[in-house]
């Protein structure tokens, strides 16, 4: 007990302090409480200049502005004795306190310090509130604002307002990102389709001059056909024309698939699986491959050895995304055996390249291989990455690798990567079935 006074009554003072206290903080309680806690004219301070209170309808009318104003905040408050003094005959009592307020809003939490005084006076046989004096050591402008919370709401706004407009912001670079991704790999698809224009045309003069020959000679046969009048030999220039003209019909065809391949390739994909025979897919790309690198580059020669499984099922596999990647891989291979040859350290050096197919359990496997350069240890883990290339600018985009890793894992598949510097490399894709 700090004061001397009968237990009772020391016991209520402190209640009734406490309870004012309360009320005016956080309780939730009615403020009728009041009535029975304070003098009906009692004066007071808050915290605001304009905050002076001469009556219990004055203070509720204060407590419940505060109260409004810290509506869906959650507040913790917590009261250091300053001091506490009993003046005539003990009746008469003074609180003094530093209060410590914890405001949270959302997840961000300040402290508010209040002074806070007030003048307690025994009244038959109560305590009773007669005086109380708020004060905030910092800067708190009006009513409108007793605690100082409104300008530090203010500043919450705005800090939401910011952060709203950083994501639009960032939501606009995400968006031209993205269209630039995208535009990358429209690009990179160009590239390699640039690379394959020579060997499409290479692969189309084929079927094209068995077009054009057979068709030549059959306006001959149809001549003959006219002319003569003996019977059997009109039969037999007719089975002749069927034969010629099956012939058309079947190199057409094939001139055909590869013009549709190529539109394929270049197509942004529809993204539909279909069922694929996959050595008859590698076959094509190689020798595309091959044809459109002699183009580019005249003294380009390779050995193309072929391992390719008989009887391998079909997959099911979106056809232009899997081509690119075998393209991708062969292109790759072609560079980097050429760039061996080049560096011209290997006395008998053959460049060679292998392009296997093979069924294992429920998937297909194709391997690439190159007797090339090999990459080096420390540029393995980055050769996946979008845009690592160590070619020539213009040459390399350093999206092949990225996109194939992509694409096959899209099809449920994994590469694997085995090189060794200077020997070569081994690129096996694996494919479920
Ligand atoms: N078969 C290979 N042999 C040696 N290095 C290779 C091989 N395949 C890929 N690389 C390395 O990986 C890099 C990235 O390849 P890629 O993603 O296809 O991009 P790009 O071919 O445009 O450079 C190449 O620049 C090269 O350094
Ligand atoms: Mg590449």
């Amino acid at each position: 007990m700090i004061f001397d006074m009968e237990i009772n009554k020391e016991k209520l003072l402190y209640q009734t302090h406490q309870k004012f206290m309360e009320t005016g903080f956080n309780s939730p309680e009615s403020l009728d409480i009041l009535d029975d806690l304070v003098v009906p004219d009692i004066m007071g301070f808050g915290t605001t200049i304009d905050e002076r209170i001469f009556s219990v309808a004055d203070l509720k009318e204060l407590i419940k502005r505060q109260r409004e104003q810290s509506k869906g905040l959650e507040i913790k408050w917590v009261a250091n004795p300053v001091m506490r003094k009993v003046l005539t005959n003990e009746n008469v009592a003074i609180f003094v306190d530093d209060v410590e307020i914890d405001v949270t809003i959302i997840n961000d939490t300040i402290r508010i310090f209040l002074r806070y005084s007030s003048v307690v006076e025994y009244q038959s046989d109560k305590w009773v509130v007669v005086h109380f004096h708020g004060s905030k050591p910092e800067n708190v402008k009006t009513d409108e604002d007793t605690w100082g919370i409104e300008d530090w709401k203010n500043k919450n706004a705005e800090l939401e307002k910011l952060v709203k407009e950083r994501t639009s912001e960032l939501e606009k670079s995400l968006v031209h990102l993205k269209a630039t991704q995208s535009q990358l790999v429209q690009q990179e698809k160009l590239a390699s389709l640039g690379a394959l224009t020579a060997g499409i045309a290479h692969e189309i003069k084929n079927p094209l001059n068995f077009v054009n020959n057979f068709s030549e000679l059959s306006t001959e046969l149809v001549d003959e056909f006219i002319q003569t009048t003996d019977e059997t030999e009109r039969q037999e220039i007719g089975s002749d024309l069927k034969i010629n003209l099956q012939k058309i019909n079947e190199h057409g065809k094939r001139a055909d698939s590869i013009v549709k391949n190529m539109l394929q390739h270049s197509r942004r994909g529809s993204g539909e699986k279909q069922l694929t025979d996959i050595n008859q897919l590698c076959e094509e790309y190689f020798n595309l491959a091959f044809h459109g690198k002699r183009a580019t580059d005249a003294g380009f020669n390779c050995e193309m050895v072929k391992k390719l499984e008989n009887n391998l099922p079909q997959i099911n596999c979106v056809v232009q995304d899997i081509s690119r990647v075998i393209l991708n891989l062969i292109n790759n291979a072609f560079d980097a055996v050429r760039e061996r040859e080049l560096e011209g350290k290997t006395p008998n050096y053959k460049p060679t390249v292998t392009l296997s197919t093979q069924q294992i359990n429920n998937s297909i496997s194709i391997s690439i291989r190159d007797n090339g350069k090999g990459i080096p240890q420390h540029i393995q883990e980055k050769i996946f990455e979008p845009f690592f290339t160590t070619k020539p600018a213009g040459q390399g985009t350093g999206l092949g690798l990225s996109l194939s890793y992509d694409i096959v894992k899209a099809h449920g598949g994994e590469m694997k990567l085995e090189t060794k510097e200077g020997e070569g490399t081994e690129f096996a894709i694996t494919l479920p079935k």
